[in-house]
């Protein structure tokens, strides 16, 4: 069945109704933000009267196996069945673990994915990627599994400071140059210092049906969904040095500053307009800033890039743009191109 994706108007009714497919037990999983934050926007929700929260830290942190264990133990504690239902309310660090946490326990139970960050209203609530970090890997235990519906209520967006706004917005910026030239326009035009956050509820909607046109034709990323990686490759290798240096970057951040990299590679290697990458790339140091590193750091960077689990017999994998829309999976560049696009970030 496809995951149903509600545009909420009515967040209590919205609930309500989709708890009504009768569970024997109602879990609320939050974060320790998000149940200060968010589950307030949640008062009045009848079908939560009787719900059990479970709450965990909050940060990608806390997305490890032992935080796994301790919510699959409470739903066996706190009397879950296969019966039971969760909802996953929080950012990706929460729909992610406790959409794996669902789909595990006695083999999996039904749950439902409200996100609070921008970053995972557009991208990793929607489309059935759920796991958590394991031996200083991102993301290495998983599994697909959709959750049932995500209610997406913009509401939430009042919640967050303006870094977090931006890290969301990098992932629509990519969707933005998967779709067409109309949305990157319109994505380029959008002021992120002053975010009209009506306006943005629109475009949420359109980046969301970007990426559900995308994961409906591939599931489990075999082909088309590996577009969703723009800006990735460079993106995971810069976050993660980041990390190691003491200095961590929220997750859009690094994205932004891929993608800077990955539009260079698409002029270098695939013809895409160079006036469109120059207004990205100007775009995103506008509002991203730039990433301070020195080409002592470029062999590490490239090594992280190695690495990538979505690579093949250690050659990196990149998804790339003819144009605006245009598409190219598995592309490869020399190690040559990548210092390039390296000298070409610090640069810009
Ligand atoms: N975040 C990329 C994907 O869901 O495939």
């Amino acid at each position: 069945m496809a995951q149903q994706i509600i545009l909420s108007t009515a967040l209590s009714g919205e609930v309500t109704a989709l708890c009504e497919a009768k569970a024997d037990k109602l879990f609320v999983l939050t974060d320790t933000t998000t149940h200060e934050k968010c589950l307030p926007l949640l008062k009045g929700c009848k079908a939560l009267e009787d719900a059990t929260h479970i709450v965990i830290g909050a940060t990608d942190t806390h997305k490890t196996l032992d935080t796994l264990a301790a919510v699959w133990q409470q739903l066996g504690r706190q009397g879950g069945s296969r019966h039971s239902m969760m909802i996953c309310l929080g950012g990706g660090m929460v729909t992610d673990l406790g959409g794996f946490a669902a789909s595990t326990f006695k083999r999996g139970i039904r749950f439902i994915n409200i996100p609070t960050t921008l970053l995972a209203m557009v991208d990793a609530a929607v489309g059935g990627k759920t796991g958590i970090n394991f031996d200083g890997l991102k993301n290495e235990i998983g599994a697909f599994n959709e959750s049932e519906a995500v209610i997406i209520n913009t509401q939430f967006l009042h919640t967050l400071d303006s870094e977090n706004i931006r890290s969301g917005y990098a992932e629509m910026l990519k969707h933005a140059l998967l779709s067409g030239q109309d949305l990157l326009g319109r994505h380029l035009d959008f002021d992120l210092n002053n975010p009209d956050l009506p306006r943005l509820q629109t475009m949420v909607a359109e980046s969301i049906k970007v990426k559900e046109e995308i994961v409906k034709a591939d599931p489990h990323e075999h082909g088309l969904r590996k577009a969703l990686n723009l800006g990735h490759t460079f993106g995971h290798a810069l976050e993660s040095l980041a990390l190691e240096q003491d200095r961590a970057v929220l997750h859009g951040y690094a994205v932004a500053w891929g993608l800077v990299c990955e539009l260079y590679l698409s002029c270098a290697l695939r013809q895409f307009p160079e006036n469109i990458m120059r207004q990205c790339v100007r775009f995103i140091r506008d509002y991203y800033g730039t990433f301070a590193f020195d080409c002592k750091t470029y062999d590490h960077l490239y090594e992280l890039m190695r690495h990538d689990k979505k690579n093949q017999a250690g050659v990196i994998n990149f998804t790339l743009l003819n144009g605006v829309g245009n598409i190219a999976l598995d592309c490869h560049a020399t190690q040559k191109d990548v210092y390039e696009a390296f000298d070409f970030l610090r640069e810009a």
